[in-house]
Formats: structure tokens, C-alpha cells, sequence
């Protein structure tokens, strides 16, 4: 099977706007990560065009970070940020272009934090995809080191309505550009396969310009759906133990937030 997901990643300036307000609810919990586990060398998977890893870097901690995306536009658009940084804060990042799946960094063996944020472990589609995430991370870690995974706790009720036929249309954002040239209005309609378990979502981008311009365009994203029992064996197949698992970014516990955010540790 094939799965879809490059275009949405292409975009990367959309995707800046799109997500500032996730920013606001997930940095804090990563800042306080680091803070609580106090490591010396972090590697980000999937990192993206560095949303979460350069607020780390501005934060407290004197860590070296990696990142590690597939997507070149998304790292091109980290490393011009990067470039806007004093030269303290560069010289302690490297950035990776490889697949999380199948990576071999100079510095394996020697990570005692990787994280995985955001839901982008619902990138893995196959099982032989995750294992093999879960494997290399391990390799990559130092003995006791953490290796922390963030997504979504599946909505039964929400995947219901999408099964095997694409659900309604919804409006999940309306976003104003920061030079105020255009409103964004973003769509989704979602179609939920339970065998595959992926959500095939269906994004609509919608731009209304000051000077009466429009431009609207499509992208396709598929996600794979974890739910908890899966996630949690994942770890333990893969030989870590779970030291905590999270249901919010204010560190609820597990089953009182909408979050599964699982902690792992290399034993
Ligand atoms: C939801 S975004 C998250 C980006 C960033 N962590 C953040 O929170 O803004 C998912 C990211 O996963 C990356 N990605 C998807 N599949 C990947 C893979 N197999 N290996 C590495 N990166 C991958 C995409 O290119 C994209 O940048």
C-alpha cells in the first residue's frame, strides 16, 4: 500500500502558520522535559522545520540537539531559521536528512533524550516501519536513556463517523497571516480505514487575499491511528521499559487528557 504525505510537508510556510498555535500548548511540556531530565545530548525525530527544537535550544539546558527529518523543504526552512540565531546556539545543532525508520547518526549510542512530537509517529504505516523505529532509537540511546513519543488518543466517535467513507467536512482553523495580506481557512474531511487503521485526510487550504485574491489547494495526508495497548507493546517489544505515560501536556495522567505521551526508557 501506498501512503500520502510528502505535499502536505511541502508547504513549509503553511505549515509555520498553521501549527504557532499548537506551539503554545506543547513547548512548555518539552521545555519542562528537558528540565526535568536534565540531558547532554538530544536527538529530535522528525523534526521538522524546527517548531519545538529551537524554542528548546532558547530555553534552559546546555544540551547539543540533532534533527532528523525526511523532508528536505522542511529542514531547509530549520536551517534558515538556525541562521538567524546567535553563534552559540548553531554550533550546538545538527541537522539530518534520513528516515526515522532507517538512520545511523555518528553519535549513536550516546543520546539520552530522542523525542518524537506531535503525532508524527503516526508517519510509521507499517509494522515493520515501527519496529525498526523503535530498534534504531534504542541502538541510538545510552543505557537509562529516554526515548519520549506525543500523540493523539484516538476519538472513537470522530473515527466512527469516517469509517471507510469520508466524513463530514470540517473548518479547523481560520488564520490570519502575520502581515494581515490574507486569511487562511483550513478544511479537513477524513475517511478512516480499520483495517489498515489509518485516517486518510483530505486538507483544504483556503487563502482570501487583501487585494481580492483566491487560491485554494488540496493535500492528502495519511495518518496511522496507535491506540494504546499498540503503542505501549511497541516499547516493550523493542525492549524498553515504560517509566510514565502522560495524558496531556500538563502532565495529567494517562486517560485524563486526550494525549497518549509515553515515556520509554533503554534498560
Ligand atoms: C507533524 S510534522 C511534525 C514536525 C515537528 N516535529 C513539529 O512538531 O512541528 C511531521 C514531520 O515528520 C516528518 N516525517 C514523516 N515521516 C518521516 C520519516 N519516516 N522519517 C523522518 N521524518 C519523517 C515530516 O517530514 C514532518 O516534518
Amino acid at each position: 500500500m501506498t501512503y500520502a504525505m510528502g505535499e502536505y510537508y511541502e508547504r513549509v510556510s503553511d505549515y509555520d502558520l498553521e501549527y504557532q498555535s499548537q506551539s503554545e500548548q506543547d513547548v512548555p511540556f518539552w521545555k519542562e522535559l528537558v528540565v526535568r531530565y536534565t540531558p547532554q545530548r538530544v536527538l529530535e525525530l522528525a523534526c521538522g522545520s524546527g517548531r519545538i527544537g529551537l524554542e528548546l535550544l532558547r530555553g534552559l539546558g546546555d544540551f547539543a540537539l540533532e534533527g532528523l527529518d525526511i523532508a528536505p523543504e522542511m529542514l531547509a526552512v530549520y536551517q534558515r531559521k538556525l541562521e538567524r540565531e546567535p553563534e552559540a546556539l548553531q554550533r550546538r545543532v545538527t541537522l539530518h536528512e534520513g528516515d526515522m525508520c532507517d538512520y545511523e547518526l555518528p553519535n549513536k549510542g550516546t543520546f539520552d533524550l530522542i523525542f518524537l512530537s506531535f503525532n508524527s509517529v503516526s508517519h510509521l504505516y507499517e509494522l515493520e516501519q515501527q519496529l525498526s523505529t523503535f530498534k534504531t532509537t534504542y541502538d541510538h540511546l545510552t543505557l537509562g536513556g529516554r526515548f519520549v513519543i506525543d500523540t493523539f488518543l484516538p476519538d472513537i466517535d470522530y473515527l466512527s463517523n469516517a469509517l471507510n467513507r469520508p466524513s463530514y467536512v470540517y473548518l479547523e482553523d481560520e488564520i490570519e497571516s502575520p502581515a494581515n495580506d490574507f486569511t487562511m481557512l483550513l478544511y479537513t474531511s477524513r475517511k478512516y480505514d480499520q483495517i489498515e487503521q489509518v485516517q486518510h485526510t483530505v486538507w483544504i487550504h483556503e487563502k482570501f487575499f487583501l487585494t481580492g485574491e483566491h487560491e485554494r489547494y488540496l493535500t492528502n495526508l495519511d495518518m496511522h491511528v496507535f491506540f494504546p495497548r499498540e503503542l505501549q507493546l511497541l516499547f516493550l517489544a523493542t525492549d524498553f521499559s515504560i517509566e510514565a505515560i502522560y495524558g496531556s501536556y500538563d502532565w495529567k495522567p494517562f486517560g485524563k487528557g486526550t494525549r497518549q505521551i509515553v515515556v520509554g526508557r533503554k534498560r
